[in-house]
C-alpha cells in the first residue's frame, strides 16, 4: 500500500459514479479529493451522507472520511494543488431528440481544472462519451494548462452498474486505459496494482477503443436483453413460454443466462442514452448503416412498456377511466433510487393519462418519484399502495415484491389481478390463492 498511500487523486464530480469512486480509492489507501460544483452535494458528503441510494456506500464513506485520507470541495483551484492524478466522472446525459450526448459537464471539468494545472499532471476520463471525444480533449487540456503538454489526457471507461457500485468499483472485471503515454499508463496502473496483483486484466488501448469499449458493452447489453424481449414478443402470440425458452438458451455457454431477463425491458441513466448516443456519433462519422439494429433494440425495449400498459387494459375490461391502478416500483431496477428513463415510471404515468387513479409504492425512490411525477399518488408500504386495487403491476423486482404474500396482498384489494412486468414472481403460487396473474412473453 506504501504507492497508494503516496499517489493524492482528486474525484470530479460525485454522482453515482464519482461518489463511489472517491470512497472506494479512499478505502483502498489513496489520499482522496471529491469536486462537485454543486454545494448542496458537497455538503451532504463532508457530513457522510450519500445524496443518492447504493448499497454499503455510506458505511463506506464514513468509514473513508473517519481514516483522514477522503475529503471533498467545490474549488478546482485546491484540487489541482492537492492531487497529481485526476479523475473525471462527470455525467453525459442525453442532449435532445438527436440522441447525441451533451458533452457541456466533460468540457466544463476540463475548462476549469485546467487553467490551474502549474506542475505535471496526468487526467483520466471515466465519463462514457462519444468515440473521438477524449483525442479533443486532450489537446484542450494542453492549450488550457500554464503546464502545456505536460497536463496528459487518458481514458479509463468504468463498468460499475449502479446497486453493486462499491463491489464492481473494488473488484472489477477489468480495467481498460485508453493512453500512449507511458506516464499515464504507469498513474492508472499505480490506481489499480491491488486488483492488477489479485489477476484483474489490465488493458492498454488507444483512446477510441478505450472509449469504444465501454458504449459497446453497453449496446451488447442492451441488445441482449431486446433479444430476448422480442423472444417474448413471438411467444406470446405463438403460445410459448419466454421463461423456459431462456433457460434452455442459458446452458449454452456461448449465450449464458445474464442478462437475459424478459420483461418490461431496460432503463436507467446508461444503456438508454449511451445506444442512442452511439447511433448519433455513427451517424456523424458516416457508419450509421453499422448500428442501425440498435434503433430496434431501443424500439422493441419502447414496445415493452406499451404491451404491459395493454395486459393491464385488457385484465380490467378494456378501459383505465376511473380505476385503481397499484403500481408497485419507481426505480429502474431493484437497490438503486434512481429513476432516469425508468420503464416502471413510464407505465405508470402512461396508465394515469389514460384515467385511471394511480398509486405508486418503492423502496427507495418514492422522494425522487414524487418530485418528477406529481401526477401520480404515492404511499409508503406495499399494502398502502395496494388498497382498493382492481389491478396491481410489479414493474421493479424489488426482493420486498418478489417475497410479497399473495394471501396478505389479497386482504386489501378489490380484485386478485397481477401484471408481473418483471417475471418476477412464481405464477403457480399466486394462481393458487385466486389471482388472475398475468405476464409478458407468457401464456
Ligand atoms: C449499466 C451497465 O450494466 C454497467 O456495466 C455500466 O457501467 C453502467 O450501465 C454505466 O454505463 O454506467 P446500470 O445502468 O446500473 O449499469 O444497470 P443494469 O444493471 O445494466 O440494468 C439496466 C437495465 O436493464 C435495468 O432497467 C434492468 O432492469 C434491465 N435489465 C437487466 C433487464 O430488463 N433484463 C435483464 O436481464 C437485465
Amino acid at each position: 500500500m506504501v504507492e497508494a498511500e503516496r499517489m493524492r487523486v482528486s474525484v470530479i464530480g460525485t454522482g453515482y459514479l464519482g461518489a463511489t469512486t472517491a470512497a472506494c480509492l479512499a478505502e483502498l489507501g489513496f489520499e482522496v479529493i471529491g469536486l462537485d460544483v454543486d454545494e448542496a452535494k458537497i455538503d451532504l458528503l463532508r457530513s457522510g451522507k450519500v445524496p443518492f441510494y447504493e448499497p454499503g456506500l455510506d458505511e463506506l464513506l464514513t468509514e473513508s472520511l473517519q481514516t483522514g485520507r477522503l475529503h471533498f470541495t467545490t474549488d478546482f483551484a485546491e484540487v489541482a494543488e492537492f492531487a497529481d492524478l485526476h479523475l473525471i466522472c462527470v455525467g453525459t446525459p442525453q442532449r435532445d431528440e438527436s440522441g447525441a450526448a451533451d458533452l457541456k459537464y466533460v468540457n466544463a471539468a476540463i475548462d476549469s481544472l485546467a487553467p490551474h494545472l502549474t506542475r505535471p499532471t496526468v487526467v483520466v476520463g471515466r465519463s462514457t462519451v462519444p468515440v473521438g471525444t477524449a483525442a479533443t480533449l486532450a489537446a484542450r487540456l494542453a492549450a488550457l494548462a500554464p503546464i502545456g503538454e505536460e497536463a496528459e489526457l487518458g481514458w479509463s471507461p468504468e463498468f460499475l452498474r449502479e446497486g453493486f457500485g462499491v463491489e464492481d468499483t473494488l473488484r472489477p472485471n477489468r480495467i481498460v486505459i485508453g493512453t500512449d503515454s507511458p506516464r499515464v499508463e504507469k498513474a492508472v496502473r499505480a490506481l489499480w496494482q491491488q486488483q492488477v496483483d489479485e489477476g484483474v486484466p489490465f488493458l492498454v488501448t488507444d483512446l477510441q477503443t478505450a472509449e469504444l469499449v465501454k458504449v459497446s458493452a453497453n449496446a451488447f447489453l442492451a441488445t441482449k436483453i431486446s433479444f430476448i424481449n422480442a423472444m417474448a414478443e413471438v411467444s406470446e402470440v405463438a403460445g410459448a413460454d419466454v421463461i423456459q425458452l431462456a433457460e434452455a438458451l442459458s446452458y449454452d455457454d456461448r449465450i449464458g443466462g445474464k442478462f437475459l431477463g424478459p420483461g418490461l425491458g431496460f432503463g436507467g441513466g446508461c444503456l438508454p442514452k449511451d445506444i442512442r448516443a452511439f447511433m448519433a456519433r455513427a451517424d456523424e462519422l458516416g457508419v450509421e448503416p453499422a448500428l442501425s439494429f440498435l434503433r430496434e433494440v431501443d424500439a422493441i425495449n419502447q414496445r415493452r412498456r406499451a404491451r404491459t400498459t395493454d395486459i393491464a387494459r385488457q385484465l380490467i375490461g378494456g378501459n383505465f377511466a376511473g380505476r385503481t391502478v397499484t403500481v408497485l416500483g419507481a426505480a429502474f431496477k431493484p437497490n438503486s433510487d434512481d429513476i432516469r428513463d425508468s420503464p416502471a415510471l413510464d407505465v405508470a404515468s402512461t396508465i394515469a393519462s389514460l384515467g385511471a387513479h394511480v398509486t405508486v409504492y418503492d423502496p427507495a425512490a418514492l422522494e425522487r418519484a414524487r418530485e418528477a411525477h406529481p401526477e401520480l399518488n404515492y404511499a409508503t408500504s406495499m399494502l398502502d399502495a395496494a388498497r382498493g386495487a382492481d389491478v396491481v403491476l410489479l414493474l421493479t423486482e424489488w426482493a420486498e415484491f418478489r417475497e410479497a404474500n399473495p394471501e396478505e396482498l389479497a386482504t386489501v384489494v378489490a380484485q386478485k389481478r397481477i401484471v408481473d412486468g418483471r417475471n418476477a414472481l412464481d405464477p403457480t403460487y399466486w394462481r393458487a390463492s385466486g389471482w388472475t396473474y398475468r405476464a409478458l412473453g407468457r401464456q
